[in-house]
């Protein structure tokens, strides 16, 4: 059985436009409606911020610190009451404390935030993600890693580890400190992580694959997903885990003097992998795609993700759809409440009016923001 998460009440305090925000809600969808600036985005951001990394805005720890005229406020918090498939009622907690400690609390105790994403998982999709396929394959590493660490948070620990190697051998190459057993030592390690995440990625992609194909309706095109990058390649031939840490391992160690010259690693490890995607009712690249059509291949991929992800782990994550109907045609809006309501999920949207969320009727619930409060 399937369990979806939901916040049932949402505080705020000091974060960006809300000097306080304290909102009951049930577990329906809940429509944000409001004018541009009025903090719609800014509340799906403090929700971002109870998972690992720096919010949907990947923002500084400080910038979400209240401004009003010359004054700043000295601490921020976002407070959680949810039901999760794991409780009734259980808290989360995540903020800035004055003197510019970050903290995490789940029931009041001391939590990682990885302990919070495993308690409430969430998929975020931004407006700036509508030209995700026809834009930087950097990004789109990013939201794809993204979607994998919200089916496993070890994968984004696995993700950091391998930065903080690569990074690490970044800086000895370029200051020339290329003492070889040093450099073997950290290559090692980066192609064991590097083989993980590669691992982590292929299995990520054949379920949201398999939930993509599954899906019934034809609101939303459906893509064919690869990934392009060496050590998924020779995984997804069939080499061995120790054979494809081999393969890595003599590419970073062959790759060193470029690597140093160049000032970033040119090596084709994992950082350098990309998510290919093709239209399959078109026949076509999705970055060749109409923005409208790139938006609804997204969608698609993000419900099937939810999709697979519950399936796995028995919990419907949150879905923050930031103006996740600002291109969408009537029909599209219909098929997307639709497609949210039949999966269970509390999903949270934003919209510059009402209307945009009248497919849903009394399967959500609306709330008006304007400036810095809501009105339910
Ligand atoms: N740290 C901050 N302190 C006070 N206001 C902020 C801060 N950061 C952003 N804002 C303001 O929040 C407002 C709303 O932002 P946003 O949530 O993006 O609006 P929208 O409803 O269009 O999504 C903007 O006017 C912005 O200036
Ligand atoms: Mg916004």
């Amino acid at each position: 059985m399937i369990l979806a998460s939901s916040i049932r009440r949402l505080r705020l305090t000091d974060f960006r436009n809300f000097a306080t925000l304290d909102l009951d809600l049930d577990g329906r969808p809940v429509c944000l409606a409001g004018p541009n600036g009025s903090g719609k985005t800014n509340i799906l951001e403090a929700i971002s911020l109870l998972a690992p990394g720096r919010g949907l805005r990947g923002a500084e720890t400080t910038e979400p610190l209240r401004r009003s005229g010359d004054e700043m406020a000295a601490s921020w918090a976002v407070y959680a009451e949810a039901v999760t498939a794991e409780a009734d009622d259980i808290s989360f907690a995540s903020g800035l404390l004055e003197g510019g400690r970050r903290q995490t609390r789940m029931n009041g105790k001391p939590a990682s935030r990885a302990d919070l994403a495993r308690h409430l998982p969430m998929i975020a999709l931004l407006p700036e993600h509508d030209r995700l396929f026809a834009g930087p394959r950097a990004d789109r590493l990013r939201f794809f890693d993204r979607l994998v660490a919200a089916n496993d948070p070890a994968h984004g620990e696995t993700l950091n580890a391998y930065e903080k190697l690569r990074s690490r051998r970044q800086k000895l190459l370029e200051s020339g400190r290329t003492d070889p057993a040093w450099l073997d030592a950290i290559e090692t390690d980066m192609a064991q992580h590097g083989v993980g995440l590669a691992s982590g990625r292929l299995h990520a992609l054949a379920r949201l694959q398999a939930a993509i194909d599954a899906a019934a309706d034809d609101v939303f095109p459906k893509a064919d997903l690869a990934l392009d990058g060496l050590t998924e390649a020779a995984l997804a031939a069939g080499a061995g885990i120790q054979e494809a840490e081999d393969q890595l391992m003599t590419a970073l160690a062959e790759g060193r003097d470029r690597d140093g010259a160049a000032g970033r690693t040119l090596t084709r490890g994992p950082h350098r992998s990309d998510l290919t995607a093709r239209h399959r009712g078109k026949e076509q690249e999705a970055g060749l795609c109409s923005t409208g059509e790139q938006k609804a291949l997204i969608l698609r991929l993000v419900l099937a993700q939810a999709d697979a992800l519950s399936q796995r782990s028995g919990a419907m994550p949150l879905l923050l759809l930031d103006e996740a109907c600002a291109h969408l045609d009537e029909k599209r809006r219909e098929g997307l409440a639709d497609a949210i309501c039949g999966l269970g999920a509390q999903a949270w949207l934003t919209g510059v009016e009402a209307g945009l969320f009248a497919a849903f009727g009394n399967r959500g619930q609306v709330l008006a923001v304007e400036n810095g409060s809501v009105q339910v």
